[in-house]
């Protein structure tokens, strides 16, 4: 089959590589109808994530028709259903499975002695998202082999497009949890850093659960509008200072709720500081990650409010002041999404019509012209916002 694999830095190639085979009895393999390219993904194609190997499969954001099962899935799923594949795999059965955290499945790593060393304590196996995480074959491929199918999948009826439903698996529950561990208020002020992809579905979210006003912050002038059009107030960080505008729109008292859908590659630029000396440890290995949007975040929020943290951190961040956090009172929450806690309740919203996913999609292409894609939405070229690739 075909596939998009790593082969290195910047190095993602449509290859041709062997099919996936059923390997475990609650094993399912799909036919890829739709795959997107993640914000997660261009992490990797950086480098920035250790543990990825040359012949890697990229792709954790995917959908498509079961076309082979395992013996073992309870009627749970049957070959010619149409799913969307979370891109946490989840055993649906360990302590934290039975608690909803399914990004913290303790029996899906199949890496588990690695991932044990790394984290202290075993996270859940990903698609196509280092060996860290299990070393699966992503989904940005013809064919995926979806492990502990039974439970990971999430049904889709078919009157719903491809595009109205492929964010359930990543971006729009990555969203929407964001949101929901804001504990939104009506009179709250939500402001989200980042007007990508998974932005969006952060800002829409917060709309629909009730924030008083939610505000929007990026450079990029296309993404700022998008986030317009979806009921934000928009601050480009290039133009105006964040913290006086953040400031004025809450009376001086700073947001209740701070959202840092940025992640770990935040813009480097003179205008602020602490990003270059953050680029510059990173490159002698004094830092992994540059965490300027935490900072930010920490000093303009309100003091006891929260700071919920979609965005992916890799490792070591520097200068992050703690002081300032503790003395405020603040609450961090984070995490990679529990992506089947939050997605009975979207495809209903999807499906009652409260909100359409596929307004994010800016380009959809053959899995052909993946590899370019990566560097068009890495680049934001041709007002790139988000990517569907059909295998
Ligand atoms: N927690 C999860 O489960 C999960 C799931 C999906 C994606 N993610 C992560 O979410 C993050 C965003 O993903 P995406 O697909 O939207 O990626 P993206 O790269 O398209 O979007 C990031 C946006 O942040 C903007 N930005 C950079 N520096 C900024 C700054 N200082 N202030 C404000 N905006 C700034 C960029 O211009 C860009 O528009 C990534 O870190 C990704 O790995 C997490
Ligand atoms: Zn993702
Ligand atoms: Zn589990």
């Amino acid at each position: 089959m075909r596939a998009l694999v790593w082969h290195g830095k910047e190095d993602i190639r449509c290859d041709t590589v062997s099919d996936p085979e059923i390997e475990h009895p609650r094993d399912a393999i799909i036919k890829v109808t739709s795959c997107a390219i993640c914000g997660s993904d261009l992490h990797l194609f950086h480098n920035f994530i250790p543990a990825m190997m040359p012949g890697d499969i990229m792709g954790h954001e995917m959908m498509g028709e079961v076309v082979e099962t395992g013996s073992e899935m309870n009627g749970r799923l049957k070959k010619g259903d149409r799913i969307v594949v979370p891109f946490t795999i989840n055993c649906g059965q360990c302590d934290q499975c039975k608690r909803g955290n399914f990004s913290v499945c303790e029996r899906s790593n199949r890496n588990k002695d690695m991932a044990d060393k790394a984290f202290g304590h075993t996270t859940a196996g990903l698609f196509g998202y280092t060996h860290l995480t299990g070393g699966y074959p992503g989904g940005q491929a013809e064919y995926l082999r979806v492990p502990f199918a039974d439970e990971t999948h999430i049904k889709v009826p078919e009157n719903l497009t491809d595009e109205q439903v492929l964010f359930l698996g990543d971006i729009f529950p990555t969203g929407w949890q964001a949101a929901v561990h804001c504990d939104i208020e009506p009179t709250d002020t939500v402001v989200v850093w980042g007007c990508g992809p998974v932005g969006q579905m952060t800002i829409r979210s917060a709309v629909l659960l009730g924030a008083k006003q939610v505000v929007a912050i990026d450079c990029i002038p296309e993404r700022l509008s998008m986030a317009e059009a979806g009921g934000a107030i928009t601050i480009n960080f290039q133009e105006e200072s964040v913290v006086e505008r953040l400031n004025e729109l809450t009376g001086g008292k700073g947001p209740e709720k701070c959202i840092d859908a940025v992640g770990l590659e935040s813009h480097v630029s003179m205008g602020q500081p602490d990003t270059l000396l953050d680029r510059a440890k990173q490159m002698v290995m004094l830092e992994s990650d540059r965490p300027h949007v935490l900072r930010e975040m920490i000093y303009v929020c309100r003091p006891g409010g929260i700071i919920s943290i979609p965005g992916v951190y890799a490792g070591l961040v520097d200068k992050i002041p703690m002081g300032m956090a503790m003395n405020k009172g603040l609450t961090f929450r984070m995490g990679q999404t529990h992506v089947r806690r939050w997605t009975d309740d979207l495809l209903r919203r999807i499906e009652e019509g409260q909100i359409d996913p596929s307004f994010v999609i800016t380009h959809t292409v053959s899995l052909e012209e993946g590899p370019e894609m990566y560097k068009v939405f890495r680049d934001k070229q041709d007002s790139c916002i988000k990517v569907v690739l059909k295998p």
